[in-house]
């Protein structure tokens, strides 16, 4: 594997390699000095286009802690922002002669184009609605270690899955990794096309979040996505959260042991209550704190070894 742009780059096994190299990476996480040289030498550049907190630092910190250099650039701050195409902007950056490329991009396909443009390695850090590869290998790498093998344990998906890459890469690895996988979205918000998707992958889809939750081995909330909505999804918010938030009443229906997750940033009140994000089956800040893990397997795998 060259790059990695989407959970289809992996195979079984490959998955398998990349959560044991983070096994041994969050390991190092608890070290009081956390640096390994693996890979000295290497330039990793982290190239934002979108807005981002956890993703972002875990890239940098991840390829810190690995002895890379590792420099960021923003989409505000950087000649983008003067009107410079992304193929110049990233022919300029690996001009300087870099190893690695992480890249955020608004429009799908972003980071797919960017690698057959480069001799770099690319990570795709998200791109528009179509993946965010890293996410799904970091949530699935978590609810491992709640719930050990996910072999035919239900995972439950809610929320805005139109607009949501993690939605997308999260069905494709789940069920790689032999999940039963069940979507929830109000009708507004499950996109189209879905029908045949999920014949071909084998995965469910529901209106109703009440009778699939109490079902649910694990939950996953995601994000209304207002920033990519042009029109009216819902009527108001408080509607939504009827629908479809993991509201106090509706955990109750859980699963004691279910851990919840969101990929964040959360919109508390509105897709999940306090109540939830803060209970003790929530695992969203072990899925940051597991990113970072994931995150410096996959340089490892991509970086280390390879020619400078
Ligand atoms: C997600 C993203 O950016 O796709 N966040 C993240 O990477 N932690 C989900 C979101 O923005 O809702």
């Amino acid at each position: 594997m060259k790059h990695l742009l989407s959970i289809d780059d992996l195979s079984v096994d490959a998955i398998a390699e990349i959560f044991e190299t983070a096994a041994d990476m969050h390991d190092v996480q608890r070290r009081e000095v956390k640096k390994l040289p693996a890979l000295r030498g290497r330039t990793v550049i982290n190239m934002f286009f979108e807005d981002s907190t956890r993703t972002r630092s875990s890239f940098e910190i991840a390829g810190k802690w690995l002895s890379a250099d590792v420099i960021n650039i923003s989409a505000k701050g950087s000649s983008a922002s003067k009107g410079e195409s992304l193929r110049d902007t990233v022919l300029t950056v690996c001009a300087m002669g870099v190893d690695g490329l992480v890249i955020r991009h608004p429009a799908s396909g972003a980071a797919h184009q960017v690698s057959q443009w480069v001799d770099a390695v690319v990570v795709n850090a998200g791109d528009g609605m179509h993946e965010h590869p890293t996410q799904a290998l970091l949530d699935a790498y978590t609810l491992q270690r709640r719930m050990g093998s996910l072999e035919g344990r239900h995972v439950v998906l809610v929320g805005d899955l139109t607009h949501s890459r993690v939605f997308r890469s999260n069905v494709l690895c789940l069920t790689k990794l032999g999940a039963r996988v069940t979507v929830v979205a109000p009708p507004t918000l499950m996109p189209s096309g879905i029908a045949a998707w999920s014949a071909s992958a084998g995965f469910e889809t529901s209106y109703d979040l009440d009778a699939v939750l109490p079902e649910a081995d694990a939950v996953m909330m995601l994000r209304v996505q207002r920033e990519r909505m042009s029109g009216g999804y819902f009527p108001s918010a408080r509607e939504y959260t009827v629908g479809y938030g993991l509201t106090r009443d509706r955990l109750a229906t859980l699963k004691p042991d279910a851990p919840i997750c969101h990929p964040g940033p959360m919109n508390r009140g509105l897709e999940i209550a306090a109540d939830a994000a803060d209970a003790a089956q929530s695992v969203v800040l072990e899925q940051v704190s597991s990113g970072l893990a994931v995150r410096m397997s996959v340089l490892y795998h991509l970086l280390a070894g390879e020619e400078s």
